[in-house]
């Protein structure tokens, strides 16, 4: 099949989350599998500079925005067989220093989903599906009009949705018409995710049960209403990881090889990882991670608390963090560790080697997340042997086996409430575990030798593609 993917972050080239890590995955998955993949993304500050095989498409597009018409460059990357990559170069809207959260989100947002349409045609591209991701690419649904190509959407978090007040739907240069509350508008304003999941043929999201949860009005972010009405055309496709990247036999950042034939390097991780971030070196004391966007998504608070509760005794565990986000959540978790030194690390910044190593030196890794719509930081570590404690929320409740089901096929902990108390609880489970090795080792080897490879994500999508097309 011809696909093309859009993004507003792909990695390696721009990344502020999972999405990026997810786009670039399973476009690298679909080529693997023999598709031909064009993945079309913004060229923002630097990437050009960092690739030496980018080359001018010969692509040049005059793209109307209000009064305005802006020209965008297309750079073309040749990223491996079957996949192509193609950067929308528009320096003055991308030309940043961050990817979103400025002023003219709307304008730029707007524009990128105008090339994305303007590739889409015969004389560029010739395509039978176009896959758009998240709201930044929304607007591409209902902007192919009725081209005859298989239209999907995939919603990686329902939280962001780009709304913007009414002024901006005039950018669009959509029919008036559209600016309906059965169509793009929202409470009066204009909302890209919803122009996605309403003109999409297909829509999708990044686990099964998120899917579920998304017809509920506790998940649904107000757009319940509008899930419900896609009925079975909202389908629920768990993420998978891309192995060659998040991986402990092959991995640059790691200062030891392990796996789970041969553990021995995983202590030498962990102690690479209390050395670099200050904590004690020990090797028999538990060791919690985390790595986080700080928002209210994440559980940080109930995670500050849940850990608070528990200090005192150093010998009982250690806690390694790296997150940035909300200046409120860094203060507090920053204090904790001034108050701790000896119990509790946090990195505040943006660190991908650190992301790896927290992986693979923890013995635990905890996701209080209050929703999850997949979360891939439970997967990287069911592979890294840092077993997951994990809220029981969409791709979190999907991706992991509780201890409670049984050591033949426990992956991790779970628990059910989202509040400091039941995490408290389930760090006490963990805890327990940790006390009887034979056990730990059993429910760590069932998580290391799970797949959630690209391979069946990919099938699945093939088989829906299908169905549209
Ligand atoms: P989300 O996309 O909601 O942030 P995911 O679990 O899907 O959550 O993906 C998060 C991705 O971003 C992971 O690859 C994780 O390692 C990475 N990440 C998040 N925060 C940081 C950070 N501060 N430094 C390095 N990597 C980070
Ligand atoms: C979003 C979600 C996260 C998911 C990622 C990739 O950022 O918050 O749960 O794993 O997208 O799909």
């Amino acid at each position: 099949m011809n696909i093309l993917h859009a993004s507003s972050e792909v990695f390696p080239y721009s990344k502020t989350g999972g999405l990026a890590d997810a786009t670039a995955a399973l476009a690298r998955a679909q080529a693997a599998a023999g598709h031909t993949v064009t993945l079309v993304t913004p060229l923002y500050r630097g990437i050009r500079e960092k690739l030496d095989d980018i080359g001018p498409s010969g692509i040049e597009l005059q793209v109307p925005l209000g009064q305005a018409k802006l020209q965008a460059k297309v750079w073309r990357l040749e990223q491996e067989p079957n996949l192509t990559v193609l950067f929308i170069d528009q320096p003055e809207l991308f030309d940043r220093e961050s990817l979103y959260g400025q002023d003219d989100d709307a304008e730029r947002f707007i524009f990128f989903s105008k090339c994305v349409s303007r590739l889409t045609k015969p004389e560029h591209l010739d395509l039978e599906i176009v896959h758009a991701h998240d709201w930044q690419s929304g607007l591409v649904m209902p902007l192919l009009g009725c081209e005859r190509v298989g239209k999907v959407f995939t919603i990686h978090n329902a939280a962001y949705q780009g709304r913007f007040t009414a002024d901006k739907f005039d950018l669009t240069g959509l029919p008036k018409a559209y600016f309906d509350w059965r169509q793009l508008e929202f409470h009066g304003e204009v909302n890209f995710l919803k122009g996605g999941i309403v003109f999409a043929d297909l829509v999708t999201t990044v686990s099964p049960r998120y899917a579920r949860e998304l017809f509920t009005q506790q998940y649904g972010c107000g757009l319940e209403g509008v899930f419900q009405a896609r009925g079975d055309t909202l389908a629920g496709v768990l993420n998978g990881v891309d192995y060659t990247e998040w991986n402990t036999t092959n991995n640059p950042h790691l200062s030891a090889a392990y796996c789970a034939d041969s553990l021995d390097g995983k202590s030498a991780n962990k102690q690479t990882l209390q050395q670099e971030i200050g904590l004690p070196a020990c090797d028999t004391v538990p060791l919690f991670g985390n790595i986080s966007r700080f928002t209210e998504q994440k559980g940080i608070d109930i995670l500050i608390d849940a850990l608070e509760e528990r200090l005192g005794d150093e010998a009982a565990f250690q806690f390694a963090g790296l997150g940035m986000g909300d200046r409120f959540l860094e203060r507090a978790m920053s204090s904790l560790a001034k108050r701790h030194p000896k119990q509790i690390a946090m990195k505040i910044g943006y660190d991908k080697g650190l992301a790896h190593r927290i992986e693979a030196g923890s013995d635990f890794y905890v996701m209080p997340s209050r929703f999850e719509p997949c979360g891939l930081n439970q997967l990287y570590s069911l592979r890294y042997g840092s077993v997951p404690i994990v809220h029981a929320t969409g791709g979190l409740d999907d991706s992991v086996i509780d201890l409670g089901q049984g050591q033949d096929t426990a992956t991790g902990i779970k628990f059910g409430d989202c509040s400091a108390e039941a995490l408290g609880q389930a760090l006490g489970r963990a805890l327990a575990l940790y006390a009887k090795p034979k056990n730990l080792a059993k429910v760590r080897d069932n998580g290391m030798r799970a797949d959630f490879s690209w391979r069946q994500t990919t099938a699945e999508y093939g088989r829906l593609y299908a169905k549209i097309i």
